[in-house]
């Protein structure tokens, strides 16, 4: 019989716990109609609904509860350098004190600044990121605010987000000829892994419910 050996292994504490989710542009409408883009990753989804987590603070999360509607532009590997130009930056004004203290501007032009290009959206009223292969237009279902005493930034806090997936927008490129689905072989996601960006590496097989 064999006898498993487990890995060694022991309690370390890090301080983030990013441990590699799709990188997502959110666009949202600024109060004087321009568009903000929030790049973010904590996010997943079950059937049409997406649930995020935005810090306080962020001129996207307000956006986002003011409006109620958003564009969750999931951005490819190759967007990489576009999504680093715009991370240092927020769109909001004054910058609080937090983000000011470790490096971040504000910046009113996100689009501009990482060569991005606005599309207009069929339901809602933030554009959708042409770039980007997978463009999901969203209504705000829920928002609950939590307090995050252990979040040395000083963000004070974040909201837990359930969106309702209104449109999803594809490149003809990712999708599988002649379906509606999205063929895994073609789209390639950027991941955020432990503060780097990365692709989505080897296929290793499919579930028995795969549709292509
Ligand atoms: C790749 C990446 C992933 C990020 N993920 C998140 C996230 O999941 N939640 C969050 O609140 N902020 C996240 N951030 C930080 C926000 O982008 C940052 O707070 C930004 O200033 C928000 O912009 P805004 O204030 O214009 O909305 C991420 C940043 C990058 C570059």
């Amino acid at each position: 019989m064999d006898i498993y050996r487990a890995p060694d292994s022991r309690v370390i504490h890090p301080s983030i716990l990013y441990f590699g989710t799709p990188v997502v542009l959110i666009t949202t409408r600024n109060p004087d109609g321009s568009t903000n883009i929030t790049p973010m990753s904590s996010a997943w989804a079950l059937a049409n609904r997406v649930v995020i987590g935005l810090a306080g603070g962020g001129q996207g999360l307000a956006n986002l509860q003011r409006e109620g509607e958003c564009v969750l532009n999931l951005a490819g590997e190759d967007l990489h350098e576009a999504v680093e130009r715009m991370a240092p930056t927020t769109g909001a004004a004054p910058v609080p004190d937090w983000k000011r203290a470790i490096g971040y501007r504000h910046e009113t032009d996100k689009f501009s600044l990482a060569g991005l290009h606005a599309l207009p959206s069929l339901g809602v009223g933030a554009p959708r990121i042409a770039e980007c292969p997978l463009q999901l237009e969203a209504r705000l279902l829920l928002a609950i605010e939590r307090p995050l005493e252990a979040w040395r930034d000083g963000a004070g806090g974040y909201v837990m987000a359930e969106l309702e997936v209104l449109h999803v927008h594809a490149h003809d490129e990712v999708v599988a000829p002649g379906t509606q689905h999205i063929d895994p072989q073609r789209y390639l996601p950027l991941f955020y892994l432990f503060r780097h960006y990365v692709g989505r590496g080897a296929a290793h097989g499919r579930t028995f419910k795969a549709e292509v």
